[in-house]
């Protein structure tokens, strides 16, 4: 669970903006494509981790709508509550992902929509590479983030004072490749959210496989690689 004592600096500002971070990013063409090449290759009533939850709009509702049983995670307290409210038909833990254990081969789907920025390169890296062992051979992964090449950048995000880490967009998808998935396909766009100080960003969904094999993780006796 998370320490209250040294709250994680996501939790802080992301229990300062609350919904208002749904509004401002609520036009996302990019984010409903994403959400649309999951659903149309996800098996009936899936398992889908969504990390860095939010307020559950729209990844959550939106899978859970179709009928996939969704676990979010959020480290933001506020946006657990959130998130719990506005899209009862999913479930909601308020955790730190770093910290929560993730068996091996146990989701359909794992979304990361906009929620590494906030974590070094290696634990970025490090989180892929976990996220990608949670997913049952077959499985899928779609990360989105702000493809810039930045490490410990302070910037202002909706006027909370932010630090922010990210790889170029060609250093996005070779973390995925080097965690053993596929990528079948990746969208980039400009986007800007609907708030006064906002400015053009840039953003990149990606969308990954992991292999139907049992051999896409080499080192386990079942094909996984154990740490
Ligand atoms: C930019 S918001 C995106 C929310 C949602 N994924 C979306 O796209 O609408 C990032 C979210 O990730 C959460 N987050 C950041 N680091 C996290 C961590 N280590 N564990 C769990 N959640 C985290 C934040 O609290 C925040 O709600």
């Amino acid at each position: 669970m998370v320490d209250e004592v040294r709250r994680p600096p996501a939790a802080v500002v992301f229990d300062a903006l609350g919904s208002r971070y749904e509004k401002a990013f609520a036009s996302s063409e990019a984010h409903r494509g994403s959400l649309r090449w999951l659903t149309e290759r996800l098996p009936p009533g899936a398992r889908v981790l969504d990390v860095g939850s939010g307020t559950g709009r729209p990844t959550a509702a939106t899978l859970a709508k179709e009928g996939h049983r969704v676990l979010g995670v959020d480290v933001s307290p506020v946006m657990v509550e959130t998130a719990s409210r506005q899209v009862p038909g999913a479930e909601f833990a308020c955790a730190d992902i770093h910290t929560m254990p993730l068996e091996d081969g146990s989701f359909d789907a794992v979304c990361v929509y906009f929620s590494l920025l906030q974590m070094s390169r290696t634990e970025q890296a490090g989180l892929v590479e976990r996220l990608a062992r949670a997913l049952r051979p077959g499985g899928l992964l779609a990360p989105a983030t702000v493809p810039l090449d930045v490490e410990d950048f302070d910037g202002v995000f909706m006027g909370q004072p932010v630090r922010v880490t990210s790889f170029a967009a060609q250093d996005v998808v070779a973390v995925v490749r080097a965690a053993g998935l596929t990528v079948e396909s990746q969208e980039s766009v400009m986007f800007t959210p609907a708030h006064p100080d906002a400015r053009p960003e840039p953003h990149l969904f990606v969308h990954a496989r992991r292999a139907e094999g049992t051999d896409a993780f080499p080192g386990g006796p079942d094909g996984t690689r154990r740490d």
